[in-house]
């Protein structure tokens, strides 16, 4: 390796203004902060200046102005989903992992999804599918939205996702997307509705926290074929 090659790994990974940074205290206490020169973070062991952390390699241990350590490490996703702010049920990582997987979600992917709630969903749907992909969610709740809207624009990924006001009987604007997934209480009322957002092929799936709503669903699934 050339050692120029080498200076630009050196800079890859080490903690740089903006990059999202996961603290872990000895209690296990965690925070996640987006890096800026210039701030700080208060814990419950002292302050955490962020320009102490900047150019520090992920890994290491980092220590308040009263000598408390705290380890340096970037966020996964799992971390992100778990620290978001949220006023409604979110579907935890476990079952998103396997949404993903079952549905194919992947780099340039084109998603929709109902409804947004505090956007645990989007935000793994949005990781997914960037840098060329696109996330198109739905919401009936303005504040929900709102709250989505703002947990994806700290974490960068609002790019990636077009946030759509409607309650989805009145159906979806998209006629191609590669993949659909609903988590609202009664999915089986939109069935029709989603079937004319998908493209030929694409992947349909749903999450429900029941077997009689499972079997309601598979019920009207079985119908509307
Ligand atoms: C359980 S939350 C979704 C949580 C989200 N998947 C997450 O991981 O954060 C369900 C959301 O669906 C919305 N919703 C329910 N019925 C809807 C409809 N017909 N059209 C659009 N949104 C709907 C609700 O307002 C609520 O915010």
């Amino acid at each position: 390796m050339r050692e120029d090659d080498l200076i630009a790994e050196q800079i890859v990974q080490t903690a740089q203004p903006n990059d999202l940074a996961l603290l872990v205290g000895r209690d296990r206490k965690t925070f996640i902060v987006r890096l800026k020169p210039g701030s700080q973070l208060h814990t419950h062991y002292g302050v955490l200046a962020h320009d102490d952390l900047l150019a520090s390699p992920w890994g290491t241990q980092v220590f308040t102005h009263m000598e408390h350590p705290f380890l340096l490490l970037q966020p996964s996703t799992d971390d992100l989903v778990r620290d978001l702010k949220r006023t409604t049920q979110i579907v935890y990582p476990k079952d998103a992992g396997y949404i993903l997987m079952k549905m194919r979600i992947a780099p340039g992917c084109r998603v929709v999804e109902a409804g947004t709630g505090s956007g645990g969903l989007t935000l793994v749907f949005a990781q997914a599918v960037s840098p060329t992909g696109s996330v198109i969610s739905y919401e009936v709740r303005p504040e929900m939205q709102r709250l989505a809207r703002s947990n994806l624009e700290q974490l960068g990924l609002d790019e990636f996702v077009e946030f759509k006001l409607r309650d989805i009987a009145e159906g979806f604007d998209e006629h191609d997307a590669d993949a659909l997934f609903l988590d609202v209480p009664t999915p089986w009322d939109y069935l029709a509705q989603a079937h004319a957002a998908l493209a030929g092929g694409g992947f349909f799936g749903c999450i429900l926290p029941t077997t009689n709503q499972v079997s309601r669903l598979i019920g009207a699934t079985r119908s509307a074929a």
